[in-house]
């Protein structure tokens, strides 16, 4: 068997149908949003990577010193033959623990971005040709199939993904992972933490103006797909720190008024001078708060491990 496997659950116009009723919902309702999983287009996934290597950008350094430093002890406590992976991007970080599972299977790495899943899998191969990759493009909110590959599973949800979630959807989502776990499988959970905001703005809007670039590319995915005239350049990227909600929002704002055409929709928007639309909201999370979450979708926080600095945390859990 070849050691490389990507199944699409979702076939292309299912997508395209989920990209009309986001826009269509999201640009009608008051304020404007789209959601998040939107940025993610070839293009989109470069400039996350990229972003991933900003100075500002401490999350994905800060999970990999985790990572590293608790490797054997993740593998020791999940004994894992099958290492799930939502939202798995460029599986950069996971390598670390690929490496520490003797016993593995099948890595079964589940995006909705097809070139990250190929590119992570070509990467993976080229350095360990005897792994079992099966790759899923695949929408993790939704029902996902797992291939039928030996247990226990160890579901792997890295980078703060999970704080791009709104707290319902996360409440939903969190139940339908505990739905997954057969006894003996686990969840391991990364989650960016509570910090001064000065930090976390940097973070969000760097001096090079990447994170600026990936917040505008979701209007050119929109311009490509449904045939929409954004004028990228009207709309400037904007990184907010909401200190009773405890997450980061970006924003597009408007430098003018528009009128923007959605052709596919046959839909006009029009955007008041300075009027904001909702791109994404990246939570940040304090221990007891990701304990009371996981409680309450049934899963009980085992382990919890954070960086030197306290900046990010990953949690072990397993169903109740
Ligand atoms: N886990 C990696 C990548 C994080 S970026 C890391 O820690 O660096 C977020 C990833 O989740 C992207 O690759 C994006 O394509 C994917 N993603 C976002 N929303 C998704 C969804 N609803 N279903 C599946 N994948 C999603
Ligand atoms: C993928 N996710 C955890 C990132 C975050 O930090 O919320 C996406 C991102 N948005 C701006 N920069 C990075």
């Amino acid at each position: 068997m070849s050691p490389f496997l990507l199944t699409r659950t979702l076939p292309a116009d299912a997508t395209d149908a989920a990209l009309r009723a986001d826009v269509r919902s999201g640009l009608t309702g008051h304020p404007k949003t789209l959601p998040p999983k939107w940025f993610y287009d070839a293009h989109g996934s470069d400039l996350f990577e990229d972003i991933t290597r900003l100075a500002e950008y401490y999350p994905t350094r800060c999970e990999r010193e985790i990572l590293i430093a608790r490797a054997g002890e993740i593998a020791a406590a999940s004994g894992a033959r099958t290492l799930v992976e939502l939202g798995s991007g460029s599986s950069e970080k996971t390598r670390h623990l690929l490496d520490a599972l003797p016993g593995l299977h099948t890595y079964v790495p589940v995006d909705v971005s097809e070139s990250a899943l190929t590119g992570a899998a070509e990467a993976l191969l080229a350095e360990r040709p005897g792994l079992s990759v099966h790759a899923l493009v695949a929408d993790f909110t939704h029902a996902i199939d797992l291939p039928d590959t030996p247990g226990p599973r160890l579901v792997v949800f890295l980078g703060g993904t999970v704080g791009n979630l709104l707290p319902g959807e996360r409440a939903v989502f969190l139940r339908s992972v505990r739905e997954r776990l057969a006894p003996g499988d686990s969840l391991l959970l990364g989650t960016d933490l509570v910090k001064d905001e000065a930090t976390l703005v940097k973070a969000y809007d760097d001096a090079a103006g990447v994170t600026a670039a990936f917040n505008k590319n979701v209007l050119t995915v929109v311009n490509r797909e449904l045939g929409a005239d954004f004028p990228p350049e009207d709309f400037t990227h904007v990184a907010l720190w909401d200190p009773e909600r405890e997450w980061i929002e970006m924003r597009l704002r408007a430098r003018r008024a528009l009128t923007v055409k959605i052709r596919e929709l046959d839909l006009v928007v029009q955007f008041e001078e300075g009027e904001d639309l909702r791109t994404e909201v990246s939570a940040k999370f304090r221990e007891e708060g990701v304990r009371t979450e996981l409680a309450a979708a049934g899963m009980r926080l085992d382990q919890w491990w954070t960086d030197e600095g306290g900046r990010f945390a990953l949690s072990l859990a397993t169903a109740d």
